[in-house]
């Protein structure tokens, strides 16, 4: 059963305050816990947590004297901070985790006296935040990485209650699992199978001459509406909210499209996951600067599909620079 938030006992640290952190922060604050908000001096997380009613301060002073401490700070960054700011957490805090890509793989060192658990909303954190507001609650994954007092899962279960996560429903993981289904299902699905699916779609309509404008609204525009019936009612009821020639395209033609060669690609990406290979790949162009990353993201800003969709919705052109 999912405890009060007075379970947790002290100032909760808040480490980063991006999607996860600032929906975070808000949502305990509203909660009633007291929130220290850790940012680095100068950045932008600073400033918006300042907006927002917080008073942030250096990461290592925002841990000093708090009872919990979530560490919501880029996967890649968090492993070059550690050092100086396990220096300063206390020795008997308890570490919480949205995600558990550093615990698997055990690029941070903890004390022998701190739990650390790992409390993943089932959701971006801009969600997270909105359900709270309307007085509901997002799903959340729990999981216990080490659990040095005894009270470990207590612990997780009152930080997702503050966050409001015990109004939806809690869900007892492993790490391994969390971390291993939440890269897969955003490289295959959610992110990376998504995006791949709809370019895909839209070069395929505009290569044989159709208006890109119309491509668009066809093959992107509209997907919002379907995924939220596919939220709603799930992939068999889904079925039952589209037209009988949708219908009949959905059964014997998507089938095809998501054929043989995308699930040994999804089989390959799990593979990699699991064996770690990811997870060096990842690391390896983290080190090199992340070349990859800007090379592809420039490169997509500047594929015609953007400029198809400011053009299908009536939205200005981005200015120059
Ligand atoms: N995105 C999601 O909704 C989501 C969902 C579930 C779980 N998670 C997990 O939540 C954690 C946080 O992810 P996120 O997406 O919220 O991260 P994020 O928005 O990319 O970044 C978090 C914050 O870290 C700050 N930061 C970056 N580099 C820093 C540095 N060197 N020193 C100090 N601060 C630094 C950034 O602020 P400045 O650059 O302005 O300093 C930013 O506000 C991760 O473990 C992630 O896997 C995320």
């Amino acid at each position: 059963m999912a405890l009060e938030p007075a379970a947790l006992a002290g100032p909760v640290a808040v480490l980063g305050f991006g999607h996860q952190g600032e929906a975070q922060a808000l949502n305990l604050r509203d909660a009633g816990l007291e929130v220290r908000v850790g940012a680095r001096e100068g950045h932008a997380a600073e400033s918006r947590a300042r907006a927002r009613g917080f008073a942030p301060q250096p990461l290592a002073r925002a841990v000093r004297g708090a009872a919990t401490v979530a560490v919501l700070l880029p996967d890649d960054v968090a492993p070059t901070l550690w050092p100086e700011l396990a220096a300063a957490i206390e020795p008997g805090a308890t570490l919480v985790f949205a995600h558990g890509y550093n615990l698997l793989a055990r690029t941070l060192e903890f004390g022998a006296a701190q739990d650390v658990v790992l409390v993943s909303p089932c959701g971006p954190g801009r969600v997270l935040r909105q359900v709270v507001e309307r007085g509901e609650g997002l799903p959340a994954y729990l999981a216990v990485h080490q659990d040095a007092t005894g009270r470990a899962w207590e612990r997780a279960e009152a930080y997702a209650t503050a966050l409001g996560c015990a109004r939806a429903r809690l869900w007892r993981t492993t790490v391994r699992e969390e971390t291993e289904v939440d890269l897969f299902g955003e490289q295959t699905v959610l992110c990376g199978g998504m995006n791949a699916l709809v370019v895909a779609a839209w070069e395929t309509l505009v290569a044989a001459g159709y208006s890109p404008e119309i491509a668009y609204l066809e093959c992107v525009h509209q997907l919002k509406y379907l995924a939220d019936l596919l939220h709603e009612r799930g992939p068999a009821g889904l079925r039952d909210g589209i037209s009988g020639t949708a219908l009949h395209g959905d059964l014997t033609r998507g089938p095809r499209v998501i054929g043989e060669a995308s699930r040994r690609a999804m089989a390959e990406a799990l593979e990699d996951i699991r064996t770690g290979r990811y997870a060096a790949e990842l690391a390896a162009e983290a080190a090199a600067g992340k070349p990859l990353v800007r090379e592809r993201v420039a490169a997509g800003r500047r594929h015609p599909i953007e400029a198809a969709r400011r053009r299908a919705l009536g939205l200005p052109e981005p200015e120059a620079g």
